[in-house]
C-alpha cells in the first residue's frame, strides 16, 4: 500500500482521520446508522446502481464534456487550462448527482418527506427536481439574503412543487438555512430524510456525498488521458461544504504527481471579519454533527461568513477535506470576491461560458496559477455550476 492510498475512507464509524464520526443524540444516531446500513445496502445492487447510472446518463446528460479553455489560455499564458463543464448537467450544477442518489435512498427506505438547506438554490433545485422525478414530498430551507440573491432558482424550486422556507434568523444565510432545516427534520426522522447538500453533516453524509460525486474525478481522469495522453499537472476546485471538490478529488488522490487545490471564498479579504476561508483561518471544532475546521468567534460561536457567492459562505467544511489538509495532500488556498467576479467576467467574454460564482472561485485560482508555469504543463478546473442564477446580481453589482 503506498502512502497515498486512501481507499478506505472513512473507517466503519464514519472517522477521516480525527474528523467526522456522529457528534448527535444517541435517537439520532440511531436514524443515521439506519441510512448508512440501507445505503450499505443498496449501493452496489445491481438494481440501484443500474437505475442511478441510466439517470445520470440520459437524464443528467453525463459523462459532462472536458473542455479545453483555449482562449482563457492563451489569455492567462502559461499552462493548459481545462475545464471538467459540471454547468452542462441537467439543472446547472453538480448538485444533481448527489441529489438523484439521496432521493432514491429516501425512496428505497419508504421516505415519506426530503428535507433540506440550500444557499445558492443549486442543491435546492436540484433536490426539487430529483424529488419530483422520484415522486417524493420536497421541503427546502433558505435563508431569505440568498432567496433575494438567488430568486430563478427560488422560483424554480416553486414550479417543481418543492415547499421553499424562508429563514430569517442569524445572519439569513446558509448556516441558518442548516439549522432550521434540522430543526425541522428533528420533528420526526424516522420518516423525514435529511438530504444534506454536501460533504457535511454527521456520518454516512460525508461519505455518501462524496461517493455519489466521484463520477465527476473518474470521468475527467479517463478523459484527460484520453485527450491528453497524460494526467493533469494540478487540479482544483472550490471549496463550500466541499462536494464538487471531492467529487474531483476522490479519483486523484493516489495519483502522487498531480498537484491538489482546493480554493476558499476570501470575501472581502483575509484580514477582515467578511470572508469564509475555514481551512486557511480556522480551526478543528465540532459543527452540524461531526468533528471538522471550524470558523469561530472568540467566544466558541461559528462565525458569521461571508462570501460574494452564496454556496460558499458556510463556517465548517467536509471532513475528508480537514483531514487532507493535515496530512497535507490538499492544499487550500483563497480567492477573494472581486477575483471572483474578475474570473466571472473573464470566462464569459474569453470562452463564451457564464459560470457560478461559486465555480468562478476555482476559474480565479487558475488563472493567477497558470502564467506562473511552462506551457507544457496543465490545470484541470472543475467548473461545478453554471452562472444564470447570478447574471442579474452581477450585472447589477457592475453596472451592465
Ligand atoms: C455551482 C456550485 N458550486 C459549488 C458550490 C459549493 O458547494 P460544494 O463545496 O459542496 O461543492 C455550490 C453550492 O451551492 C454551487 O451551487
Amino acid at each position: 500500500m503506498s502512502s497515498f492510498d486512501f481507499a478506505p475512507m472513512p473507517n466503519a464509524e464514519g472517522f477521516f482521520g480525527s474528523y467526522g464520526g456522529q457528534i448527535i443524540p444517541p435517537e439520532l444516531k440511531a436514524i443515521m446508522d439506519d441510512i448508512d446500513r440501507a445505503y450499505r445496502e443498496i449501493k452496489d445492487t445491481e438494481a440501484y446502481r443500474s437505475e442511478l447510472l441510466e439517470l445520470y446518463k440520459y437524464y443528467v446528460g453525463r459523462p459532462s464534456p472536458l473542455y479545453y479553455a483555449k482562449r482563457l489560455t492563451e489569455h492567462c499564458g502559461g499552462a493548459k487550462i481545462f475545464l471538467k463543464r459540471e454547468d452542462l448537467n441537467h439543472t446547472g450544477a453538480h448538485k444533481i448527482n448527489h441529489c438523484l442518489g439521496e432521493a432514491l435512498l429516501a425512496k428505497y427506505m419508504g421516505k415519506t418527506k426530503v428535507l433540506a438547506e440550500t444557499g445558492a438554490g443549486q442543491h435546492g433545485v436540484a433536490l426539487a427536481t430529483a424529488c419530483s422525478l422520484v415522486g417524493i414530498e420536497c421541503e427546502i430551507h433558505m435563508g431569505q439574503v440568498d432567496i433575494e440573491k438567488e430568486h430563478p432558482n427560488v422560483t424554480k424550486m416553486k414550479i417543481l412543487g418543492c415547499k421553499v422556507v424562508p429563514v430569517t434568523r442569524g445572519t439569513a444565510t446558509l448556516k441558518d438555512a442548516v439549522d432550521s432545516a434540522f430543526e425541522e427534520y428533528l420533528k420526526d426522522p424516522v420518516n423525514f430524510f435529511y438530504a444534506i447538500g454536501s460533504v457535511v453533516g454527521p456520518h454516512p453524509f460525508p461519505m455518501m456525498v462524496r461517493d455519489f460525486q466521484s463520477i465527476i474525478g473518474e470521468e475527467a481522469r479517463a478523459q484527460f488521458l484520453e485527450q491528453t495522453g497524460e494526467l493533469p499537472n494540478y487540479i482544483t476546485a472550490c471549496v463550500g461544504g466541499g462536494s464538487n471538490a471531492m467529487g474531483l478529488f476522490t479519483a486523484f488522490l493516489n495519483d502522487e504527481s498531480v498537484n491538489i487545490v482546493g480554493v476558499e471564498p476570501a470575501g472581502k479579504g483575509l484580514d477582515t471579519q467578511e470572508h469564509s476561508a475555514t481551512l486557511t483561518l480556522g480551526a478543528p471544532s465540532e459543527l452540524h454533527g461531526m468533528k471538522c475546521y471550524v470558523l469561530q468567534t472568540e467566544d466558541g460561536e461559528p462565525m458569521p461568513v461571508h462570501s460574494i457567492a452564496s454556496g460558499l459562505d458556510y463556517p465548517g467544511v467536509g471532513p475528508q477535506h480537514s483531514y487532507l489538509k493535515d496530512i497535507e495532500r490538499v492544499d487550500y488556498t483563497s480567492i477573494t470576491d472581486q477575483e471572483c467576479l474578475d474570473a466571472f467576467m473573464t470566462l464569459s467574454r474569453k470562452e463564451g461560458i457564464i459560470p457560478a460564482l461559486e465555480s468562478s472561485h476555482a476559474v480565479a485560482y487558475a488563472m493567477k496559477l497558470a502564467p506562473t508555469l511552462p506551457a507544457d504543463q496543465t490545470i484541470l478546473v472543475n467548473l461545478s455550476g453554471r452562472g444564470d442564477k447570478d447574471a442579474d446580481y452581477v450585472a447589477d453589482k457592475l453596472g451592465l
